[in-house]
């Protein structure tokens, strides 16, 4: 076997140079990127895939195509255009970040990881990585792709937690003075397309000689992967509240925590035990003769998992004081995807009286999988 020697990042930029994805946020070669492009799509790219974030950025900048643009947007709009895309929190600190650094800073974003660091919604991975490639400032963006490429070229056999402060040394250090910033694309590309959490394609990767892990063939079983805890399961039950002329009863999340600052239906507390309707009854908006439909959603977020089920009630007018709207009337609305699905349950139902056995609890029959948001 050849002998190895280190990781040279001229290596890795000239397999860059060939296989680089064109991506809509992306600079041309040898272009520079627009800082609130990089910033816009990294704040997007937080916990979300390439493939789900496109359509969203293709939105936003069409709509939005500067940062003056985006800081005199109604909150409200802003919210309503990143539903679906979930972690909602990233969308009230985006929408922060903007106002923050129009009226602040001027309109012009810092250049360095600590003082990007020092606003809204960027943490230490996107300062870095809208300074090395919005700016051309020598930082390392330590994602995933990141950590796993370093595992594996140091054969690293550690927990995360354990591994991360020398993988994020030797990161550091491997950053190049000239093209910080397709360095640090060149890492995601590389972790996206060919050093793969499974099966990785050592044959391709401009990195073959210099990583342990392929020397001593344990590529594919590292790094080792963090232990998977069990998500807990929690229980609600929702209320449809819908008037002879379409709009049902939505209510509005509170700023923080789980899907803060986005509408939803009235609903009971989440708790460990479902529902059944006579006590779920208390914290329905009105009284009235409420049916509880068969069935379900369920839906994953992160941490948590949770069932949901529909109680329903037609009324002659909107009666009570409330967020009123036609969910599916075309009308752009902060909705998150757990209750686009409860609208489409409350929508697919039967009218009338043909609901499930009121007050039945048990598991919802036709349960459809969440995707975090
Ligand atoms: N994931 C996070 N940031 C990214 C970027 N700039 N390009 C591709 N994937 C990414």
């Amino acid at each position: 076997m050849a002998k190895p020697h280190p990781p040279r990042p001229a290596d890795l930029l000239a397999w860059y140079d060939a296989h680089r994805r064109r991506l809509p946020w992306r600079a041309e070669p040898g272009q520079r990127a627009d800082p609130y492009r990089v910033w816009l799509s990294e704040t997007m790219l937080q916990q979300t895939t390439v493939a789900a974030v496109i359509p969203y950025f293709h939105a936003f900048v069409e709509r939005w195509p500067n940062l003056a643009s985006l800081a005199a947007a109604p909150r409200q709009e802003v919210m309503a255009a990143w539903s679906g895309l979930g972690y909602y929190a990233r969308a009230r600190r985006l929408h922060a970040c903007a106002r923050h650094v129009a009226e602040r800073l001027g309109g012009v974003f810092p250049r360095t990881p600590d003082e990007l660091a020092r606003l809204p919604g960027i943490g230490p991975y996107t300062a870095g990585a809208i300074a090395a490639i919005a700016f051309g400032h020598r930082a390392a963006a330590i994602d995933s792709h990141a950590r796993r490429i370093a595992a594996r070229l140091l054969a690293i056999d550690l927990p995360p937690a354990a591994a991360a402060p020398r993988i994020r040394r030797f990161v550091q250090e491997l950053v190049p003075g000239d093209r910080p910033g397709d360095f640090a694309q060149a890492l995601m590309d590389l972790g996206a397309a060919v050093c793969t959490p499974r099966k990785p394609a050592c044959q391709a990767c401009p990195w073959q000689r210099a990583c342990a892990a392929h020397r001593a063939g344990r590529a594919d079983q590292l790094p080792r992967p963090a232990r998977r805890r069990q998500r807990p399961l929690r229980h609600a039950l929702a209320f449809w509240l819908r008037a002879n002329d379409g709009r049902v009863l939505l209510r509005l999340r509170a700023d923080n925590g789980l899907l803060g600052g986005m509408l939803e239906l009235p609903s009971t507390p989440w708790r460990q035990r479902p529902w059944d309707l006579d006590e779920a009854r208390r914290y329905a908006p009105c009284p009235g003769p409420w049916r509880l439909l068969a069935g379900g959603v369920r839906h994953v977020f992160t941490h948590l998992e949770v069932e949901l089920r529909l109680a329903v009630l037609e009324l002659g007018e909107a009666g009570c004081e409330g967020i009123w709207h036609r969910p599916e009337g075309g009308e752009p609305l902060p909705l998150p995807t757990m209750t686009c699905k409860l609208i489409r349950h409350a929508l697919a139902a039967p009218p009338g009286g043909r609901g499930g056995r009121a007050g039945r609890s048990g598991p919802p029959a036709g349960t459809t999988a969440g995707d975090g948001g």
